[in-house]
């Protein structure tokens, strides 16, 4: 067994913190010592106060809260009475609307860009399959610790917004609500049930979709030349809160089971793309539908991820992810900075130093050991037990348990424990200090 020796670089840091501390008193003293010999009211400065005065400029140089209170009286397009959360009635003027309520919320209109509202669900009654309501609670769990690591906010479903959508077509439905019900946030990012954030750092590169409104994972090819219903994946994807997005949903949901032409599209899904077996047009290859044959009118804002894994196949992944540890730990153990221990409020400031070190991970394909974003069951259907027959036995449940717990590794690091075996979510350790300077094969 290889222990990896770190501990000589922990007196460097702690000599380095000494000297930098030292230094920040002497200039202080400086500072007070040189104000002290002149005739202005600073001469009446203790050094309690410097410190003082600093913490608050700190303080008010972060971005404002958001008032939550504050809610003023102008009418707003809550005060129409025809405007609708359900997809009955188109919205006019969206961008306007949402522009004027923000304009009455000063505190939500800051850093506006980055604010994303997760949205998941899973049906009303409880689950078939005996594991299904565990794992769905589990799903839900690993989705509400990201959320609460990077600031978002989540949204659970577990209702029919319109009583044709209660299948894989609800999401629309819950969509169009929480635009309306969220002029504040963004984004609306859509994630399945059976989606599993699997690496609990990793940030939506929101910059680079600018110039777009709806970020779905995909691949051009296998829309415009295979025809595929695989060509793209809405178990997670990602749409702006506006005008544009409001339309394409009605556009879409046009093709659903609320439509009088559900068996027309039916027909023309299946007749149009190559591999479709199952019956029926689903949301997925409605939406490779439109991107095929309306490419001019929504084509140009549609963004098809496929640089990180926004959706990952599990069958790809979770054969991978203990190399995948096995590199993390590797690299924590040689870099004392990024297993320092931190408050989980503050996870995001190690991101850059990550960044630097995940450059070599080898992107995000098969062959790299970056942990992939999201791992997404397709195809397990845990709730209904309803399988696909070629995942034999319990190879779902087992992977699932798997992807949890590895993710759930990344959260729990922060309240001091992990679980030492992916295979058994019951079991958990204590993280010793410097972890894993010494310890690294207690993982692996
Ligand atoms: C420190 O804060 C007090 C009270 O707000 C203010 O009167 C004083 O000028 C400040 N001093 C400095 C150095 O900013
Ligand atoms: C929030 O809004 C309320 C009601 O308008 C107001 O009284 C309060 O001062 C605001 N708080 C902040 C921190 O601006
Ligand atoms: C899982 O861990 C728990 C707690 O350590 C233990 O009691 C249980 O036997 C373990 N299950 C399996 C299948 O190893």
């Amino acid at each position: 067994m290889t222990r990896i020796k770190v501990h000589t670089k922990a007196p460097t840091f702690f000599r380095d913190c000494r000297s930098f501390i030292l230094a920040v008193l002497v200039a202080i003293l400086l500072f007070y010592a040189l104000w002290s010999f002149t005739e202005t009211a600073w001469t009446n400065l203790s050094v309690s106060t410097i410190f003082s005065n600093t913490t608050t400029d700190h303080c008010t140089s972060q971005p404002q809260s958001l008032n939550r209170t504050h809610d003023p009286p102008e009418p707003t397009f809550y005060d129409d009475p025809e405007l609708c959360y359900t997809l009955d009635k188109p919205i006019d003027n969206w961008d306007d609307k949402r522009k004027s309520w923000l304009k009455l919320h000063p505190s939500f209109a800051d850093n506006i860009q980055d604010r994303i509202l997760l949205l998941t669900g899973s049906q009303p009654s409880p689950c078939k399959s005996p594991i299904g309501d565990h794992l769905l609670l589990r799903g839900f769990k690993n989705k509400a610790d990201y959320c609460r690591i990077h600031g978002y906010d989540i949204f659970y479903s577990n209702a029919c917004f319109d009583p044709k959508l209660c299948n894989v077509w609800a999401k629309v439905a819950v969509i169009r609500a929480s635009m309306v019900a969220h002029p504040e946030a963004e984004w609306i990012w859509w994630m399945d049930s059976d989606a599993i954030i699997t690496d609990m750092d990793f940030k939506i590169p929101l910059q680079r979709y600018k110039e777009h409104n709806l970020v779905v994972p995909g691949w051009p090819n296998l829309v415009y030349e295979k025809k595929s219903w695989v060509a793209v994946n809405t178990g997670s994807f990602l749409m702006r809160n506006c005008e544009w997005s409001l339309e394409f949903l009605d556009v879409w949901a046009s093709m659903s089971p609320r439509s009088p032409d559900y068996k027309y599209w039916s027909e023309t899904v299946m007749s149009t793309l190559s591999d479709k077996v199952i019956p029926g047009a689903d949301e997925q290859s409605s939406l490779v539908y439109l991107l095929l044959r309306e490419k001019k009118k929504w084509g140009d804002m549609i963004y098809l991820e496929n640089q990180y894994y926004l959706h990952g196949y599990w069958v790809e992944i979770v054969g991978r992810l203990n190399d995948i540890i096995k590199k993390y730990l590797d690299t924590e153990a040689k870099v004392p900075v990024l297993r320092r221990r931190v408050a989980e409020v503050v996870s995001e400031s190690l991101d850059g130093v990550w960044e630097k070190y995940l450059r070599d991970a080898g992107g995000f394909g098969n062959s790299g050991w970056r942990r992939p974003f999201i791992t997404h069951f397709t195809g397990c259907q845990p709730c209904t037990g309803k399988r696909d027959p070629a995942y034999k036995g319990n190879a779902c449940w087992v992977a699932m348990e798997k992807a949890l717990n590895f993710a759930d590794n990344q959260v729990l690091r922060r309240y001091g424990f992990m679980h030492p075996d992916l295979g058994n979510g019951s079991s958990v350790f204590p993280v010793p200090f410097d972890f894993p300077a010494d310890e690294k094969e207690e993982l692996v």
